[in-house]
């Protein structure tokens, strides 16, 4: 390190010409540099080098049941997400009070029943399930199979006959009311990709053609698909669209009629996804501006993400976004200011990182998480190559990770949650 820019500085100041391919092989020659050096290939083996797993969490996709060969893959291995269940019952919790709130106007055609909609994101993606679970919990709706609530789609339900979930009561100022679910179904288009806003967009123009002034609320697992939804229809109608991840358009929504959203924290979220790998490859505790401040003095706080040691996963901490304190969300692109300190070149030197987006048109990874990855790459000094993916091909994903030799560190947001191996298996090689 030392040796190269001192002869970089030297040859600048006579005004040579200097060959980067040059300085790369005398750098390999040297013999102070163990490692620590620059943009270089590493000579760590491609299984030992450190990988953070985020936002899709390796895992059964049926059962839910976490993949801990993925997640413990080498011992510098984590997962990076949320909080499923704490942010599926503050959603659910969301609703069910701007429901007694607003009880006055909620119930548009007077009936005593307040119906509500439904878009799944994707049926085998925990995230999905728990705010699935959530809302269904919270109002009342949800319905018990093998010890958890059923967390299926129900297509129609609007006389209140389906057997997955069942109508909730809610008791407002003296009165009793019923909460139906009216119809959900998992948002998936026709070449396979899931959360997909579009078909969220049609199929509120198909609900809403049906079940008319009988949808008084709707609820979806994401905001993409729920802001679809709000301007293909809700916002007009003036029907509350409760959503999730609180992405800039979503929040400033919340200003025309978007009931509100959760902010997973992606902001903490983006920035443990790269900070788990600098660590590893400066060789210095995990816990390092995480839990125990580092030298720029970057640290995060309990209140906003939990470890757990057994599943060897972060979890950022949610907070509901509603028109109480939407102007404080404003800009979901924005680094945590308690962890926006730039490391130290010297001992953070740059290091190359292979990360993948699963889906290049998820409105959350694209509008929100990469951004934000692309601020703290810079202040942690790293060169991250960033892969987009179709939503739908594993291999379309994995067929570019196909010279791992060229990258110190690794970042995967699978297609699948259950496909782990197929990313392991390459490094394997
Ligand atoms: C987000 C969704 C997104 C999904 C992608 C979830 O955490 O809330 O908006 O589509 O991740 O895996």
């Amino acid at each position: 390190m030392k040796k190269r820019t001192a002869f970089l500085t030297l040859a600048l100041a006579l005004g040579l010409t200097v060959s980067l391919a040059a300085c790369g092989s005398s750098k390999d020659g040297g013999s102070s540099d163990s490692g620590s050096g620059d943009k270089t290939t590493s000579k760590v083996a491609n299984k030992d080098k450190p990988l953070v797993w985020f936002n899709r969490q390796p895992s059964n996709s049926s059962t839910g049941e976490l993949d801990m060969n993925a997640l413990s893959y080498n011992d510098n291995t984590y997962y990076v997400g949320f909080d499923a269940k704490q942010g599926a019952e503050v959603q659910g919790t969301m609703i069910k009070e701007y429901i007694e709130k607003n009880i006055d106007k909620v119930d548009r055609n007077g009936d005593g029943v307040i119906g509500y909609v439904l878009a799944i994101g994707d049926v085998g993606h925990n995230d999905s399930i728990a705010r699935t679970r959530g809302v269904r919990t919270a109002l009342g709706t949800g319905v018990e199979k093998d010890g958890a609530v059923n967390s299926e789609p129900i297509g129609t339900n609007a006389d209140g006959k389906a057997t997955i979930v069942q109508d909730g009561t809610l008791d407002v100022n003296g009165k009793t009311y019923k909460i139906r679910e009216l119809a959900s179904q998992e948002m998936k288009n026709n070449s396979g990709a899931t959360w997909d806003a579009a078909t969220a967009g049609n199929a509120i123009s198909t609900w809403a053609s049906s079940l008319g002034d009988q949808i008084d609320v709707i609820a979806s697992n994401n905001d993409g698909m729920g802001m679809s939804m709000f301007n293909s229809w809700s916002k007009e109608n003036k029907v509350p669209t409760f959503g999730y991840d609180a992405n800039s358009d979503a929040v400033a929504a919340i200003a025309e009629g978007y009931g509100g959203t959760i902010s997973q924290h992606a902001d903490v979220q983006a920035y443990l996804t790269l900070r788990v790998l600098r660590n590893a490859l400066d060789g210095v505790d995990v816990d390092t501006g995480i839990g125990t401040a580092d030298e720029a003095g970057n640290v995060l706080s309990e209140d906003v993400y939990t470890y757990k040691e057994d599943e060897r996963s972060y979890y950022a901490l949610n907070v509901a976004v509603t028109a109480d304190n939407y102007k404080d969300f404003t800009d979901s692109t924005k680094v945590y200011e308690p962890v926006s300190k730039q490391l130290d070149k010297t001992k953070s030197p740059e290091k190359k990182v292979w990360l993948d987006i699963y889906n290049s048109s998820d409105n959350f990874l694209g509008s929100t998480y990469q951004p934000l990855l692309e601020a703290y790459d810079d202040l942690m000094n790293l060169d991250v190559e960033y892969i987009a993916g179709d939503g739908q091909t594993e291999s379309n994903i994995t067929n570019r990770l196909g010279n791992p030799g060229e990258y110190d560190a690794f970042a995967i947001n699978m297609v699948k949650t259950d496909n782990g191996a197929s990313y392991t298996a390459i490094l394997n090689q």
